[in-house]
């Protein structure tokens, strides 16, 4: 049996050689290979450089794994665990020369389909940052030696909160509407443009929480083991693999019901 401390070893490994492909070919200069479901959704050549390399590396080691990645597609496995990548999370910020972008891999196992599928181990890694993020279900999360815990309550200030928008533009107004509805309880509000770092971020305790409607799978893999091994909570629907979702939360669990509750539109908390 391959433990969850296994999968994070060579998770973090594959995501060191991944990060530091990325950030070679930022420097040589980016091209946008295509662009995807909207206008603003583009693929970089370095994306699918980047996913194929990672995708070599784990069917030479672990050939007979499931992997479900943003560029290239699923594929299934027969051993139970799934790797749920995203080459560059935070394609965008890459593109313009932001150094927010990360490396986002996560092992599942079960159903390779969010909230169906159980996270054994997580990588986030921002190359340009130099900061490698992981987790190993059961062993915590993990930022540099330092064990990472989320913030216990906001400040009386109100919740730093993190968020993100759908590149589709007709799910803008949702989006303003939603922060919106959020902002009574928030100090203030970063959109750092790469949700696997808002969610470690979250871990890290850099963020008091973090919100998003229309995610993917791949976005918040690796992201979510991190929040819940440092003691937050995540939630999410689940749709089918490949989907993007609705309304997905993160938090510490003093904020969390509250947060999620003025998240989404009809002012419930899933708990
Ligand atoms: C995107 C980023 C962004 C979020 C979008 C994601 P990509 O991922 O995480 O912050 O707002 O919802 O699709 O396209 O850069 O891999």
């Amino acid at each position: 049996m391959t433990t969850p401390q296994q999968l994070q070893s060579l998770a973090i490994e594959i995501a060191r050689e991944a990060g530091d492909l990325a950030r070679r070919r930022r420097t040589e200069g980016v091209a946008i290979a295509a662009t995807k479901s909207a206008l603003a959704d583009i693929v970089t050549e370095a994306d699918r450089e980047v996913e194929a390399l990672i995708r070599a590396r784990l069917a030479e080691l672990r050939p007979a794994d499931g992997f479900l990645g943003e560029e290239s597609g699923a594929e299934h496995g027969t051993t139970g665990i799934t790797w749920v990548v995203d080459p560059i999370d935070g394609t965008v910020n890459y593109a313009f020369g932001i150094p927010t972008y990360a490396v986002s891999i996560a092992a599942v196992t079960g159903d390779p389909a969010p909230g169906r599928w159980e996270a054994q181990a997580a990588v986030v890694f921002a190359p340009a940052m130099g900061e490698l993020f992981h987790a190993a279900r059961g062993e915590g999360a993990w930022l540099d030696g330092r064990r990472l815990a989320v913030n216990a309550e906001p400040t009386p200030a109100g919740a730093l909160l993190g968020t993100g928008f759908g590149y589709d533009p007709t799910t803008h107004a949702g989006d303003l509407a939603r922060v919106a509805r959020v902002m009574p309880i928030a100090r203030d509000l970063r959109r750092m443009g790469a949700a696997s770092l808002d969610l470690a971020y979250v871990a890290a305790g850099r963020l008091d929480g973090y919100f998003e409607s229309g995610l993917s799978p791949w976005d918040h893999a690796a992201g979510a083991l991190l929040v819940q091994e440092a003691g937050g909570v995540v939630a999410g629907p689940a749709p089918s693999p490949g989907a993007r979702s609705g309304l997905f939360v993160a938090a510490g669990p003093a904020l969390f019901d509250r947060l999620f509750a003025a998240a989404s539109a009809n002012g419930t908390a899933p708990r």
